[in-house]
């Protein structure tokens, strides 16, 4: 069945968190947020069917910038079904007609299969790096092909 994207909204803002936070352990966004994010970020839920699958984040390119970073995340059960492939070709598509030429993402190293799910699609590493404050690593990636 074919993933159905939708925008956040204001009444699914806190499925979107509790999405990410999921999926994110070590980096837990409050509701607040949140919402500060979507107003800077194209941040999108996934459903299969009536069920949410997943989300995402765009962060369209900046004033001056061709670059776009696309974070698609899909909730542990529902995965090694061709969502995340699905989710991010939509994600990509999106970014593209939003003015990007250079498409980059992030991964936590410790999550290996994210990482090697973002090298089978085409990116690249370009940098590794922690956040103050934080123990997780971060390995960010640009799209190569
Ligand atoms: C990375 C992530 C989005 C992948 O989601 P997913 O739904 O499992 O993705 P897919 O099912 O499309 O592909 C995952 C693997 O399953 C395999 N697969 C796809 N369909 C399959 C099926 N029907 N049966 C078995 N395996 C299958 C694919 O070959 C793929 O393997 P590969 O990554 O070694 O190429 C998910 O693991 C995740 O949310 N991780 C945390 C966040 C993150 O790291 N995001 C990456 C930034 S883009």
């Amino acid at each position: 069945m074919a993933l159905r994207i939708v925008p956040v909204r204001p009444d699914t803002v806190a499925l979107w968190r509790d999405v990410h936070n999921l999926v994110i352990p070590a980096h837990p966004l409050s509701l607040d947020e949140v919402r500060e994010r979507s107003q800077r970020n194209r941040l999108t839920l996934a459903h299969d069917g009536g069920t949410p699958v997943g989300n995402a984040t765009i962060r369209p390119p900046g004033p001056g910038s061709r670059t776009a970073t696309v974070i698609v995340r899909i909730l542990p059960r529902y995965r090694r079904q061709g969502l995340g492939t699905q989710y991010l070709d939509a994600q990509l598509a999106d970014a593209r007609a939003l003015g990007a030429q250079r498409i980059e993402t992030v991964v936590l190293a410790a999550n290996r299969d994210g990482l090697e799910f973002a090298r089978r699609h085409g990116f690249v590493e370009f940098d590794r790096y922690t956040l103050d404050g934080e123990d997780a690593e971060y390995v960010d990636l640009y799209l190569a092909s």
